[in-house]
């Protein structure tokens, strides 16, 4: 594995070559870290580690904590991230940053059991394992304390799971496990880096059978703080789940659009009922119920399904008279192929069924690209500063 070394003589430090980097994800776990520093230190021994901490900007400051650690201990780094969200891209990042030939993945809050670190690590050379999951639900391993609600969730989390990861792991949710760093760079491409199922993501991006160890732990209950998990979490999930069943096919965010434009359909018919009773032609009670179909499709789509492009203030009003030109446009489409298809198959319901899903893609294709773009960072290439000149 190991190719060449950073040796001594080169760089005039004798530092033992790094074996394992332990990642860990955080947002709010001030109270937790150091205790965490030191277990993993208690459990690795004499195994050359680092960890890295990789912090969204903790309103509790855990990145502070983290540094003053970092300043009495070489091994410990802190990743802080501004403007940026999310356990799994957390994880993403923090592996990039790694450079042990073999990475850990663990939660900050102790509820998972970093006394098994040496085994896994210890399994993953002895089984030849790419990937070891600390496992709750092989034998050995429990899921703790749980409530009903949870349990079940996680039950039918993992079913789930387990079925897009090839029942290669008895623990696809777990957000506990160790594999070799030419795995990650194998698959770090494919990965969709959303929500809090990175394992999983990894798992169904390698698109082959992996060499997959286990080792069984009982979650614990967390430490200090509270847990992050919410309905996005779960939402966020689901879409992954689809976006990976339908090998990439479907994106989830077309899924959520679709839902929208479902809801947007009842909130038209509603308007347009209420303008009808107010005498209205129909042609025009249509076209106001249009308008208010597309500013409610507008104000979901913004608040959910582009949620992490969220437009703003002026943006915002911006974004929604585009999405209006567009979705007009989207409606000519729809009445186009629609009549087409009704002349083709003299079906209508097919034909019906043809002219949305025209609208819709078109709508989504086009909003997708134009209304709310991705933010690119523009890659200014900066000429190097004369004479202590500020470059434009
Ligand atoms: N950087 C960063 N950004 N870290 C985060 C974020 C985030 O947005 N959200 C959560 N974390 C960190 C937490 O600070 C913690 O260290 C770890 O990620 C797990 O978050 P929790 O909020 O404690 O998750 P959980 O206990 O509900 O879920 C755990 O168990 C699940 C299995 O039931 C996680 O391990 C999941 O990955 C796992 O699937
Ligand atoms: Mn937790």
């Amino acid at each position: 594995m190991q190719t060449e070394m950073p040796n001594a003589e080169r760089t005039g430090v004798l530092a033992p070559l790094k074996k394992l980097s332990v990642v860990v994800p955080t947002f709010n776990e001030r109270k937790n870290i150091a205790r965490l520093v030191a277990a993993v230190g208690d459990v690795l021994g004499d195994l050359p580690w680092e960890m890295i901490v990789v912090d969204d900007d903790s309103p509790d400051g855990t990145y502070e904590e983290v540094r003053r650690l970092a300043m009495g201990d070489p091994r410990v780094r802190c990743i802080r991230r501004v403007g940026r969200k999310g356990l799994s891209s957390a994880v993403v990042e923090g592996a990039m940053a790694a450079s042990a030939p073999v990475i850990a993945v663990m939660d900050a809050d102790f509820q998972h059991d970093e006394t098994i670190l040496r085994k896994m690590y210890d399994s993953l050379l002895d089984e030849d394992a790419e990937l070891v999951v600390a496992t709750r639900y092989s034998e050995g391993g429990t899921v703790g304390d749980w409530n009903a609600a949870r349990a079940g969730m996680s039950s039918f989390a993992t079913w789930a799971g387990q079925f897009l990861a090839g029942h290669q792991t008895s623990d696809p949710m777990s957000g506990f496990f160790m594999l070799r760093r030419s795995l990650f760079d194998e698959v770090v491409h494919n990965l969709s880096q959303e929500g809090y199922k990175i394992l999983l993501d990894i798992i169904a991006s390698a698109g082959r059978p992996l060499r997959v160890a286990e080792v069984p732990y009982t979650f614990r209950n967390r430490l200090e703080g509270e847990s992050k998990i919410s309905p996005m979490v779960i939402a966020q999930y689901a879409f992954l789940l689809v976006e990976k069943l339908s090998k990439d096919m479907v994106p989830a965010r077309f899924v959520l659009f679709c839902l929208v434009g479902g809801l947007g359909l009842i909130v038209h018919m509603l308007a347009l009922g209420i303008w009808e009773r107010t005498g209205l032609a129909f042609v025009d009670a249509q076209i106001a119920a249009t308008g208010v179909a597309m500013l409610f499709n507008f104000m979901l789509n913004n608040e959910f399904t582009y949620r992490e492009r969220r437009l703003k203030g002026s943006a915002r009003l911006k974004g929604g008279v585009v999405f209006g030109l567009v979705c007009s446009i989207g409606a000519l489409a729809n009445l186009g192929v629609a009549e087409m298809a009704l002349n083709a198959t003299d079906n209508w319901v097919l034909a019906g069924v043809s002219g949305a899903l025209m609208g819709g893609v078109f709508n989504f294709a086009v909003s997708d690209n134009v209304v709310w773009l991705r933010k690119r960072r523009r890659a200014k290439l900066v000429e190097p500063a004369v004479n202590g000149a500020v470059p434009a």
